[in-house]
């Protein structure tokens, strides 16, 4: 006998022992074999009581088998009042019905756990309780997506993803990149094919210029001429200058380029009208130009006067980055604007150009107004989600994109080196300005009258 418990005492140990080494030296496979399906198991036992602590059960009447207790008649009840009988009866009685849980799958950080309504429920009813279900389910953060009517999906993530963000594959596809996760442990895609232009705002440190960065590290490898703007004398950008087909570092510079590009864009105009293009997307692939990323950082400094003989240059600056805005997403010019604050305050054009810059990355900021500014009237929780990123983790930041829906998200540090690294590597890639803001319409095709701005416009 006490073999036999020394035996199951030794299993148990052995059992814990190699659990423990499991989950320590390879923690994904533990989560997918031991820890998801023992999770899983707990939420679907606790839900009714979990649903019923926040509130989102509703009450119904439903046949149950009960126990009922009846007075016992006869003698024996005249003698003993208190002697009563159980008897099981099926009635009518109320209960409170949790929702539906759909079928639980694990993601590398937690879990997705689809939900239907219960009628007369929406999403924010869900959203409004996300803190209390993670508290309930022991998580770092519950979110709430919105898939179909009546139905919703409940994403768990056990630890804050964005806590440690190493770099993420880069994407094959042309002007697409990937600077960092998503707070679903998602790559955060950046597509400028489908959303053309972007606004990247935030406090000073809060990881502006390292996402800049991440963008032209991601972009290098890709057939496309990088510009950049940097009028804090270059420091930001002037590594990567191999790989820069141009680099503005004062406002004199960056007006220059402007107006190269303006003019290259209805050289562009010119190309698509004489093929009958639309954009330079449906032009023959021999004769497409090439796409032009511009990244401006601290564009503050392009609007900044010192004194009034400034004010004519300062004008002509914002209307070039206005039309480049305007008429770039047809003809492949991309516009990549940072700042601490994108507001009218910088001058006239600036609030029309922020309306030109559909893709949103609001990071830490130290007013409320900027998070408005930058993320617009999106779901307030995204600028409650803003407007608490704390100062020890830059890089972190809202992002919205075109279509109404926004992420946590942060960037994956690129050290100095990597980032100049890749620009180095991929300096053989990078297209000469004269080169980038040469396109011609071949003689051979009928010459038509050129477009204006405001035709496209
Ligand atoms: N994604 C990130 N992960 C970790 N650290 C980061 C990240 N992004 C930025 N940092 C750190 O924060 C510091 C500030 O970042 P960055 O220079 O990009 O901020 P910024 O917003 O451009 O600031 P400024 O307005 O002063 O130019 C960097 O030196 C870097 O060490
Ligand atoms: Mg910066």
């Amino acid at each position: 006998m006490s073999d036999t418990l020394v035996y199951v005492l030794g299993a148990l140990v052995a059992a814990a022992a190699g659990l423990w080494a499991w989950r320590r030296h390879h923690p994904a496979s533990f989560w997918y074999g031991v820890g998801f399906p023992a999770r899983a198991v707990w939420v679907y036992l606790t839900w009714s009581h979990v649903a019923g602590g926040c509130k989102l059960t509703r009450r119904r009447r439903a046949w149950r088998l009960t126990l009922d207790a009846l007075p016992v008649v006869g003698p024996a009840a005249r003698s003993a009042a208190s002697v009563v009988e159980y008897k099981r009866r099926m009635r009518r009685v109320d209960i409170d019905r949790a929702p539906r849980l759909g079928l639980i799958r694990p993601t590398p950080i937690g879990w997705r756990l689809p939900v239907r309504l219960h009628d007369g429920q929406i999403p924010a009813d869900y959203a409004a309780v996300a803190e209390r279900l993670a508290h309930a389910w022991r998580v770092h953060a519950v979110r709430v997506l919105e898939t179909r009517p009546g139905r919703l999906v409940l994403v768990a993530t056990r630890t804050d993803p964005l806590a440690e963000v190493a770099a993420v594959a880069e994407s094959a596809d042309l002007l697409t990149v990937r600077p960092g996760r998503l707070e679903d442990g998602r790559a955060w895609v950046m597509d400028l094919r489908t959303v053309p232009h972007w606004m990247i705002v935030g406090a000073t440190q809060s990881g502006k210029s390292n996402l800049a960065n991440a963008i032209i590290a991601g972009l290098s490898p890709q057939p496309v001429a990088l510009v950049g703007f940097d009028l804090k004398g270059g420091v930001e950008f002037t590594p990567y200058a191999p790989r820069l087909s141009a680099l503005g570092t004062t406002r004199t510079e960056c007006v220059a380029l402007l107006s190269d590009l303006v003019a290259e864009l209805e050289n562009r105009m010119a190309l698509c009208r004489a093929h009958g293009a639309r954009n330079v997307w449906t032009l023959p692939e021999s004769v497409r130009p090439v796409p032009v990323v511009l990244l401006v950082d601290e564009v503050a400094e392009l609007f900044l006067m010192a004194d009034r003989t400034e004010k004519d240059e300062v004008t002509r600056t914002g209307v070039a980055l206005l039309r480049v805005a305007q008429l770039g997403r047809a003809f492949a010019v991309h516009l990549i604007v940072c700042g601490q604050r994108i507001g009218s305050d910088l001058g006239p054009g600036v609030t029309a150009l922020r309306s030109q810059l559909s893709g949103r990355v609001c990071h830490r900021v130290n007013d409320p107004e900027t998070a408005t500014m930058a993320l617009g009237d999106l779901d307030p929780d995204a600028l409650d989600a803003a407007r608490v990123i704390a100062a020890e983790t830059p890089g972190v930041c809202v992002v919205a994109g075109q279509d109404g829906s926004w992420h946590r998200a942060r960037s994956a540090y690129l050290p100095e080196q990597a980032a100049e690294h890749a620009a180095t590597t991929y300096a053989h890639l990078t297209p000469p300005w004269e080169q980038v803001t040469s396109t011609t319409t071949p003689a051979a095709l009928p010459d038509r009258p050129s477009w204006t701005g405001e035709q496209a416009a």
